[in-house]
């Protein structure tokens, strides 16, 4: 016997039930991601701004980047003593929440203190930008204000952890994506500098 529009109608409504469920986390969840995020704010910042520019701005980051990084962490693929450390007090299955609610969170806008130090140097060649800054804004995005998922937004990143970064690609101490140890193996220090203080700047 065919079935009933009825229990069609039935079996549509659970199914978009279900997949409401899916999408929208327990709020359990969201609220242990807010209260891990305050454990963050030590070193990443009160207002998502953290103090030192040694130090990543994670509020308003690529969320599927944010988790891929913090399970590299874990997993020790990303080598760091203090964020292997962190990554791991966090429960495995709170790192999708975590991940979307820092994402959730505004990026912080900058002192203009950090943008006058980060401008400096790059005053000469402002107009055009850097020589390879069109291949870094191919997968980049143009936009400040949006990502390609699973990339990282380098607009108004932290200067040192920009420069930190650039190196440890180049010098293979980070290798949790092939293409961007590549790319950075063919860019100057001095580029890589220049690059670091656009990105840093605006
Ligand atoms: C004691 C200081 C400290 C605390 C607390 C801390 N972090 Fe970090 N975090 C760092 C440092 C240092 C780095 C840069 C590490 C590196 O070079 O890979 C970093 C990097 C990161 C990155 C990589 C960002 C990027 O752009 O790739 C993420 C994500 C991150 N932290 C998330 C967190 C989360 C989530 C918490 C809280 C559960 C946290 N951190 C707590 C110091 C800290
Ligand atoms: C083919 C796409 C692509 C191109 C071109 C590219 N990147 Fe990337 N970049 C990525 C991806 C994807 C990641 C994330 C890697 C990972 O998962 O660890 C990344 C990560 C980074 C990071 C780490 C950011 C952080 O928060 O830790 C820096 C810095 C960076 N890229 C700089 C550059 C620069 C500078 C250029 C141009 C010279 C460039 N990238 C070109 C795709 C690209």
């Amino acid at each position: 016997m065919p079935p009933s529009s009825n229990s069609l109608k039935y079996l549509f409504l659970g199914l978009s039930a279900l997949a409401t469920w899916i999408q929208a986390p327990p709020s359990q969840a969201q609220t242990n991601a807010q209260q891990t995020i305050a454990s963050c704010s030590a070193c990443h910042g009160e207002d998502g701004s953290p103090k030192d520019s040694r130090l990543p701005v994670i509020w308003g980051q690529n969320s599927t980047y944010l988790q891929k990084q913090l399970m590299s962490y874990r997993s020790g693929q990303r080598d760091n003593q203090i964020m292997g450390s962190m990554a791991e007090s966090v429960p495995k299955d709170l790192i999708p929440s975590l991940a979307q609610e820092l994402s959730n969170h505004s990026w912080p806008t900058k002192s203009h203190e950090d943008m006058e130090i980060a401008k400096e140097p790059v005053v000469n060649s402002r107009a055009s930008g850097p020589k390879s800054l069109g291949l870094c804004l191919s997968c980049h995005t143009t936009d400040p204000s949006t990502t390609a998922d699973g990339t990282p937004r380098l607009w108004g990143q932290n200067l040192e952890y920009l420069l930190d970064q650039m190196s440890a690609f180049t010098q293979d101490d980070r290798t949790t994506n092939e293409s961007m140890s590549a790319i950075m193996k063919t860019i100057s220090k001095n580029e890589q500098n220049e690059i670091a203080r656009f990105f840093s700047s605006h």
